[in-house]
């Protein structure tokens, strides 16, 4: 299925796979790319080590970048940190890499970020747009300052939650109605083709998976998790929030503790200590160690009953046959 954000992206389906930090590398990326769809490397992809050094951090991400361009010819995408209001010393070079190394699209979450939304485009480089919290105010000031695509995220998905509680089924028709001509694509509990199909019926015009490619055969996801992921439903998460943010995670040691600590009325620090930041999803996630660890899913894993090659995962969310 062709259409206005295969167009803009230069890909043959509207499908985007979401950045997932650690849970992303150039295998993944690359396999969604070589599928027709849009891979996209997060933060930290493909790394198994923390480093808070900025040069280090840049030079991971290039060989990240070349490797997919070892395997793939097709275009893909990077998680872009920017705000016009507190760039971190992060952002320059990392835009500057990008640039560089002639990445055709990044996606950038958070603030809109007009500077950096022009700065983009001066190099050619396409502009996905994403909220951590959707409303009608900032789809409308993505769009007037360029966005080429905005996503509007549901609470179904993984990750960081939104603070609001505001389901994929309610979003996407408001993003659709708050913008004027830019394309809409959905985020949160899309799986499948029952999910794409709704996705599309509620006026997206395009997918973001997150869940669906992390359960993937080609995902770097430990595998007794990925194991733990396809068996359990939505209902099995264990679900906290470090105020105003919301998570998930299967259960396991940290996630009760986490879970409980929340229930109790555990401030932001106190949970973020126990979180770790990143650590504990690197712990979970990569590690496969529950006890120290934390893994987040969206509410999708209750359709997903085996690792699937991406091809397949890509298959069932395109939905060409019936659009002609
Ligand atoms: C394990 C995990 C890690 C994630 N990490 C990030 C991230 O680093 N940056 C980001 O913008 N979104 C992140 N997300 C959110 C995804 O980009 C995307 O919005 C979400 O997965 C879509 O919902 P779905 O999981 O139901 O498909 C993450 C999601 C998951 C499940």
């Amino acid at each position: 299925m062709t259409n206005r954000v295969s167009e803009i992206l230069g890909i043959s389906k509207p499908i985007i796979q979401a950045p997932m930090f650690w849970m992303t590398d150039a295998k993944l990326v690359a396999a969604v790319s070589n599928a027709g769809g849009l891979g996209t490397l997060g933060f930290n992809a493909g790394q198994t080590t923390v480093t808070r050094d900025v040069e280090e951090t840049v030079e991971r991400m290039r060989r990240e970048i070349q490797k997919v361009r070892a395997l793939t010819d097709k275009p893909f995408s990077v998680d872009f940190a920017a705000s016009d209001d507190e760039d971190s010393p992060f952002t320059q070079p990392m835009f500057d890499l990008l640039v560089e190394e002639h990445v055709p699209v990044a996606i950038v979450v958070g603030d809109v970020a007009p500077k950096w939304f022009a700065k983009l485009h001066e190099q050619h480089i396409k502009v996905v747009y994403r909220a951590l919290n959707p409303t009608v105010a900032n789809a409308k000031q993505a769009e007037a300052a360029g966005a080429d695509i905005i996503v509007a995220t549901g609470f179904d998905e993984g990750g960081t939650v939104p603070c609001q509680v505001i389901g994929t089924f309610a979003i996407v028709p408001m993003l659709v109605d708050a913008v004027e001509h830019t394309p809409i694509m959905a985020a949160g509990g899309i799986v499948d083709a029952r999910t794409a199909r709704a996705a599309y019926a509620l006026g997206a015009e395009g997918l973001y998976v997150g869940t669906a490619f992390l359960l993937s055969a080609e995902s770097r996801l430990a595998a007794n998790v990925k194991q733990q992921a396809i068996a359990a439903d939505a209902d099995d998460l264990l679900f906290y929030r470090d105020q105003p943010a919301y998570y998930r995670s299967l259960p396991g040691t940290m996630a009760k503790r986490l879970a409980k600590m929340s229930a109790d009325g555990a401030t932001r620090v106190e949970i973020n200590a126990a979180h770790q930041g990143m650590r504990a999803m690197h712990d979970g996630m990569l590690l496969g160690d529950l006890e120290n660890g934390i893994a987040s899913f969206g509410l999708g894993i209750s359709q997903i009953h085996s690792a699937e090659p991406v091809a397949a995962i890509m298959a069932k969310l395109d939905l060409a046959e019936e659009q002609n």
